[in-house]
């Protein structure tokens, strides 16, 4: 693996591996080998994160290497220099990069430009690193997900709900997205998709009926916190008590965070179910120390 730029194009196998690795990782933490060892990554970030920044500076610190936070503000970046030309300033200077920003092409030119290994830490079209932790979350949890059935409540096409149908996609499990119209995937996304295990509904209830694992994330994404008017279309899809009563027996409810309470998850359902949702955002740092340590090594 040479970057780490979307679910998208991983491969079954590939995801397999890795988070393999995220749990020998996280079982001998403290013991950690050190393959980033003299080794500068760069962050590169233009979107807020506590999780994200934080699980990538200890992460690479743990494996021996130098994390440098860049806000894209502080860089010329923000003044307007191109993706292509910063890519080729760092490209020559650190071993890494791990960009949080709004284009996915974006990360696929830095890529390109610099020609080291670039991690994507969410863009508006995938959140890889996420999903990493949720599937090794669900593993923990339930052993994994052949025969489980894993709804989505809420914004139909974000980074979450794109990157969870490419999971699902090479992964195989099924998964239903519960979502206003307006925020459904595409036709087109759909038919690239092309995953019959793959299905969308308007109506939360269908979602949750029977679902092992139940997945929601903010309403308004970064980048969108100006659209009241789209906040209103998500009534009637919050996570709550109600709506998780038929649910499988021993569901998990995960949620990336950060999370509103009151709007897509009650703080009863939070509550609840803190603990899954509080090592899930745990596992963010042994599933990137998995991904730096498959990116350093080649
Ligand atoms: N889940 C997640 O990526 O959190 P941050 O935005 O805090 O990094
Ligand atoms: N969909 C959310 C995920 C946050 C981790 C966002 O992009 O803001």
């Amino acid at each position: 693996m040479k970057n780490l730029l979307s679910i998208e194009e991983l491969t079954a196998a590939e995801i397999g591996d890795l988070l393999a690795a995220a749990a020998m990782l996280k079982e001998h933490r403290g013991s950690d080998p050190n393959p980033l060892e003299g080794q500068t990554w760069a962050m590169i970030f233009t979107k807020s994160s506590t999780r994200t920044r934080v699980s990538f500076e200890v992460g690479i610190r743990e494996l021996g290497g130098f994390p440098m936070f860049l806000s894209s503000n502080d860089i010329q970046l923000g003044r307007g220099e191109l993706i292509k030309d910063t890519a080729r300033v760092l490209g020559r200077m650190v071993h890494g990069a791990i960009i949080r920003t709004y284009a996915q092409q974006d990360v696929v030119e830095f890529a390109e430009f610099s020609k080291i290994p670039t991690i994507n830490a969410l863009t508006d079209d995938e959140h890889p690193c996420q999903i990493l932790a949720d599937l090794l979350t669900v593993r923990e949890k339930l052993g994994g997900w052949d025969d489980k059935k894993v709804a989505f409540i809420g914004d139909g096409f974000s980074n979450m709900t794109r990157s969870w149908m490419w999971a699902a996609k090479h992964l195989g499990f099924e998964l239903v997205i519960a979502s206003p119209v307006s925020c459904q995937p595409t036709a087109d996304f759909m038919e690239q998709l092309a995953a019959p295990n793959v299905s969308v509904t308007q109506n939360p209830a269908d979602a949750v009926s029977g679902s092992h694992v139940i997945n929601t994330d903010v309403w308004l994404s970064m980048g969108q916190e100006d659209q009241k008017d789209k906040e209103l279309e998500f009534a009637g899809f919050q996570v709550n008590a109600n709506l998780l009563a038929a649910a499988a027996q021993g569901h998990l409810v995960l949620h990336c965070l950060p999370a509103y309470r009151g709007k897509e998850i009650s703080e009863e359902v939070l509550e609840l179910h803190a603990d899954t949702i509080f090592q899930q955002a745990e596992n963010r740092l042994h599933a990137q120390k998995a991904v730096l340590m498959s990116l350093a090594m080649g």
